[in-house]
């Protein structure tokens, strides 16, 4: 990423702890009363958080962090999508045209079901689930995020990877009529992400397709984007078109743009530094103007359950 100073978000655009919990409580309520519709999206709550919950989903409180999550608002202004624009601003002031919908997936390479499946193909047969994760950006600011999705593993699965299948390729929509920030180059397009076959079938990684109940907005990468939360922010790409099954190890967009910053793995790591800033402590956003400075946690806290597929490798040189 760049070198920006972000724009902070106000304390005004803070849902209140009390607020939340009582949308949460009635969230799960519904579920439970099976009174919810799956699909369809309604417009934003004076509250800044969203009005009402549209999708159908069980809560996974295994896999779910108890940090207090960001507000609807700070996740859906607080962004990076370049396709939108560089600002963090940006994506919230040029996505709202973006038509995730009709949407298809791509699969390809090495796996024995290929071919081209519409959005609702891909989703269905998954029971969405939420799991409130923690999210760290390589620019050390983070939020806590509660997503709606379902594991990754479970998607690649129906496709019957081969045995040459090392490695998964996310490739992100390449639309520049849709997307303004793809007519000029700042980044090569399409965005392209990878995840090693054993990180992609981890139990912790998520095909994410919405936020706070309802379907993932446009700037957090509509309708559907990958979610690895103990690696950066950066190998999470957005607005999803292609899946490649590869035998090699695929490229990534911020590798391609800058290699000794931007690594394959992206694994948060706060005892490697980037060559331009510390990563050891990361910036809260949320909760006082500047976002409260805290240490960041090896692979996000996440090491219990992710430090194995690790093992032996050294992180500074596969960082
Ligand atoms: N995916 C695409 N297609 N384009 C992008 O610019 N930015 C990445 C990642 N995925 C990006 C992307 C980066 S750097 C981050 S930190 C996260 O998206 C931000 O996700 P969020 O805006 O939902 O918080």
């Amino acid at each position: 990423m760049l070198i920006r100073k972000p724009s902070d978000i106000k304390p005004s655009e803070i849902t209140s702890e009390a607020i939340f919990l009582q949308r949460r409580k009635l969230l799960s309520g519904a579920v439970a009363g099976g009174l919810l519709a799956a699909g369809g999206s309604m417009g934003r709550a004076a509250d800044n958080a969203p009005s009402a919950p549209t999708l159908k989903f069980k809560d996974n409180v295994q896999y779910s962090v108890t940090e207090k999550p960001n507000t609807f608002e700070e996740i859906t202004h607080y962004n990076n999508f370049y396709e939108f624009g560089t600002d963090k601003t940006d994506p919230a002031e040029n996505a709202g045209a973006f038509k995730p919908k009709p949407w298809s997936v791509t699969i390809a390479g090495e796996a024995e079901k290929t071919g081209t499946f519409t959005f609702e193909d891909i989703i269905k047969s998954h029971p969405l689930e939420e799991r409130i994760y923690r999210f760290r950006c390589v620019e050390a600011w983070s939020m806590v995020i509660p997503w709606v999705g379902f594991p990754l593993g479970d998607l690649l699965k129906r496709f019957g990877p081969t045995s040459k299948a090392k490695y998964v390729e996310f490739t992100t929509l390449l639309d520049p009529k849709q997307m303004p920030g793809q007519r000029s180059d700042t980044l090569p397009w399409p965005y392209v992400e990878g995840l090693r076959i054993d990180e992609a079938m981890h139990p912790l990684a998520f095909m994410v397709v919405g936020l706070y109940g309802r379907d993932l907005p446009n700037v957090d990468g509509a309708p559907l984007r990958t979610m690895a939360p103990w690696k950066y922010g950066f190998k999470n790409g957005k607005s999803i078109v292609k899946i490649r099954f590869t035998a090699t190890q695929p490229r990534n967009t911020w590798n391609i743009l800058a290699a000794n910053e931007y690594g394959f793995y992206g694994n948060v790591n706060p005892e490697v530094d980037h060559p331009r800033w510390s990563q050891a402590t990361e910036r809260r956003i949320g909760g006082s103007f500047f976002g409260a400075r805290q240490k960041t946690l090896m692979f996000n806290g996440y090491a219990d359950q992710v430090a194995s597929l690790y093992q032996g490798m050294d992180l500074r040189r596969d960082f």
